[in-house]
């Protein structure tokens, strides 16, 4: 081992000490010098290292050097992290990671630093294992944008595909199910966003002098938002359902004695209750059924006390969840029309359209996603949980479309990690788990006579 867990640990902890939060704009030169810190980790490896330009934050491009006959394995990852807000939820400075009981605290920690770092930290041993001749040939894109949305990425995979060519991809950015269980996931939901901005009056009024006269643009808002569900959480936008693929019968039976169940879920969040659309299991809700979320709302007074008046706008975030065959443009289109017709009079809806991407599935027990399995199981252990995931990483389908190549997705964060939350968390042993797990994936990927 080069230098041991302590050295990995100093590593990890380097690179989690650069804010680089790639939404904020404040933020823009440590998103830039953490791309360069990993740009440097790739070189100092010896390999073939570049930091490519995009019009927003690079993407760090490595590779081994290439040798003919032999499977190429991507590995993907992303370096930027989600704000750490709000800070006062924090127990430590969230750019300052904290060591406490096996456990790493700091935004990114989890997602995707501490993932990441795993798969170059495995590489790097298995080249000194091997006097740098790796079972495969490897190829690094690890990119400063995937927090939102990913948005020069594509264009890069079109504009580089010739030096993108691989036979599979591997990403750690998902979960495992429970501490110790090996997880593969084999389907992500996809994502659509839209901002509502609803506006009646020209300035503030006195709610006094002309309430009863004309609409208030937060009871607008919130009225059409209301229309989203039904009383039982079930989507009620036209349309959006409709190419919804059933969930299979193994599926439900296999999510049905995974060691994550709704007396755990409830630890986890710390919600009173489990609620969502009837006729399905709360993972099953999670991982094969579209939402769609109110993620942030404002306008009118938000001060101490009281204030009368009647705001002049009032504005709306909503993202979409989105399971196989559902089209992310799609679903941005038919909730802005929802919207939009089920608007009252009195008031003005405006509609900003975000970023979206589709949903991903793939077949775990394809030849790559045994070898995987295999991986797993001798890193861990135990046998492997199949599972699919809610979050998204939208690129994945991308690589699909774009390059041809299917994704093996290899979880290492734990399902309490508080990606995006305060208190952000990653076990030591999940990273050392990870760094063993990269090299048993190289070793079967590269053994194997694959499909
Ligand atoms: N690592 C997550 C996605 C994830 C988490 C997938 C857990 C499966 C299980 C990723 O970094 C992420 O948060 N993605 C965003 C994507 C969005 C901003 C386009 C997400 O899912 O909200
Ligand atoms: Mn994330």
């Amino acid at each position: 081992m080069i230098g041991g867990m302590d050295a990995h640990l100093a590593q990890l902890f380097d690179f989690l000490r650069f804010p680089s939060v790639s939404t904020d704009p404040a933020c823009r030169d440590d998103v830039s010098a953490c791309g360069q810190w990993l740009y440097e980790k790739f070189v100092s490896m010896g390999l073939f290292a570049e930091v490519r330009g995009t019009p927003g934050h690079p993407v760090i491009f490595a590779r081994s050097e290439p040798r003919p006959g032999l499977k190429t394995v991507l590995i993907y990852g992303h370096y930027d992290v989600q704000p750490a807000d709000p800070l006062e939820q924090w127990t430590s400075d969230p750019f300052e990671p904290r060591l406490a009981d096996g456990i790493i605290t700091a935004r990114g920690a989890a997602d995707n630093k501490g993932q990441i770092m795993a798969h170059i930290l495995g590489v790097e041993e298995a080249m000194a294992h091997t006097g740098g001749k790796l079972p495969v040939n490897v190829l690094f894109v690890v990119e400063g944008e995937e927090e939102i949305g990913s948005p020069n990425l594509e264009v890069f995979l079109r504009e580089h595909a010739e030096d993108l060519h691989c036979d599979v991809i591997v990403i750690s950015d998902t979960t495992m199910v429970a501490p110790g269980v090996p997880t593969l996931t084999y389907g992500l939901r996809g994502i659509g966003c839209i901002e509502v901005r609803v506006t009646g009056p020209s300035v503030d009024l006195h709610s006094g002098i002309y309430g009863g006269a004309v609409l208030n643009p937060i009871a607008a808002l919130t009225a059409m938002l209301a229309t989203l569900h039904d009383g039982e959480g079930r989507i009620t936008v036209p349309g959006f359902c409709d190419a919804v693929e059933p969930l299979q019968d193994w599926e439900r039976k296999a999510w049905a004695e995974l060691p994550l169940d709704d007396t755990r879920l409830l630890e986890i969040t710390g919600a009173p209750a489990l609620v969502g659309e009837p006729g399905y299991t709360a993972l099953e809700r999670m991982w094969a059924r579209p939402t769609i979320e109110i993620n942030g709302i404002g306008g009118g007074y938000q001060g101490e006390g009281t204030k009368t008046v009647i705001p002049r706008s009032a504005f709306a975030k909503l993202t979409f969840r989105l399971v196989p065959r559902q089209s992310a443009l799609e679903a941005n289109r038919q909730v802005a029309e929802h919207l939009r017709r089920v608007a009252p009079a009195g008031v003005k809806v405006e509609i900003i359209e975000g970023h979206h991407g589709d949903p991903y599935m793939v077949n775990p027990h394809s030849g790559f996603g045994k070898a995987a399995q295999r991986a797993l199981e001798k890193t861990f252990g135990k046998k492997t949980a199949v599972i699919r995931e809610g979050g998204s990483i939208p690129i994945v389908q991308s690589f699909k479309e774009i390059l041809g190549v299917d994704t093996l997705l290899l979880g290492l964060a734990l399902p309490d990690c508080r990606a995006h939350s305060p208190n952000e968390n990653f076990p030591v042993a999940n990273f050392e788990a990870g760094i063993r797990l990269n090299q048993e994936l190289l070793r079967e990927i590269g053994a194997a006579a694959l499909a």
